[in-house]
């Protein structure tokens, strides 16, 4: 049989990218994605918010500078909205096809952005996340640490528009960090923190290492 085919699982693999804004996460999503689609595996790459169309309409109203207005509960509850919908949507499905489901972002991102940056009240973010991830929860998640003073450089030097988000300042940066860590502290069979000041691809390298010596049938 070939090698492509004896890999695929029966059942998917839900595996999360974390991080704090400008801290490189989405590009190593995409890299581990590209690496899953190489080892012959089906795999489907997302980011949270977004992916459906649905989804995509909500990031819009919540990346939007023209709604600094939002109250922190508006936005905690768009958040779980635009996940929902993608969950039931487009991750489900893919796991049942026994996909490797790659999630730029997940509920974490919630508790670290809403619960610490916010500082919105833990117990209804936990709440809350509870109501939008319908169930599901990551199989793996990558937290891709970097110090806010070096995202915050990375910041500046990238010239495009930033978004209500990207803008909240570098002591939100802060919270939300902090939050991460605590995160991970808290449960690290599932949360491993990838030190985010390296090379790409030593940081790629480092990732497949850690997904591949939980699931060695994926690797090469
Ligand atoms: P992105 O930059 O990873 O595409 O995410 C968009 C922004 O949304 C980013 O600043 C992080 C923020 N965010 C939250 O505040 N809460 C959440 O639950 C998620 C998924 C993202």
């Amino acid at each position: 049989m070939p090698a492509a085919v004896k890999k695929q699982r029966a059942s998917g693999l839900l595996i999360t990218f974390e991080g704090i804004d400008f801290s490189g996460k989405s590009l190593q999503a995409e890299l581990f994605y590209q690496r899953v689609v190489e080892s012959g595996n089906r795999a489907l790459a997302l980011r949270d918010p977004g992916a459906t169309s649905i989804s995509e309409k909500i990031r819009a109203i919540l990346l939007d500078n023209r709604h600094g207005e939002m109250s922190p509960w508006t936005e905690l509850l768009l958040y779980e909205a635009a996940r929902a919908q993608m969950i039931e949507q487009s991750i489900k499905p893919a796991l049942q096809r026994g996909s490797v489901v790659v999630c730029d972002r997940l509920y974490d991102s919630t508790t670290a952005y809403q619960g610490y940056g916010r500082q919105l009240d833990l117990t209804l973010v936990t709440a809350a996340n509870h109501i939008g991830a319908c169930g599901l929860a990551p199989d793996m998640t990558l937290l891709i640490d970097l110090p806010v003073p070096i995202a915050a450089e990375r910041k500046k030097q990238l010239k495009r528009k930033k978004d209500r988000m990207e803008n909240a300042g570098d002591d939100f940066q802060q919270r939300v960090r902090g939050g991460y860590l605590k995160l991970a502290a808290d449960e690290p069979g599932r949360i491993h923190v990838i030190q985010g000041d390296q090379p790409v691809e030593l940081i790629r390298d480092h990732i497949w290492h850690v997904f591949t010596k939980r699931w060695p049938e994926f690797r090469d």
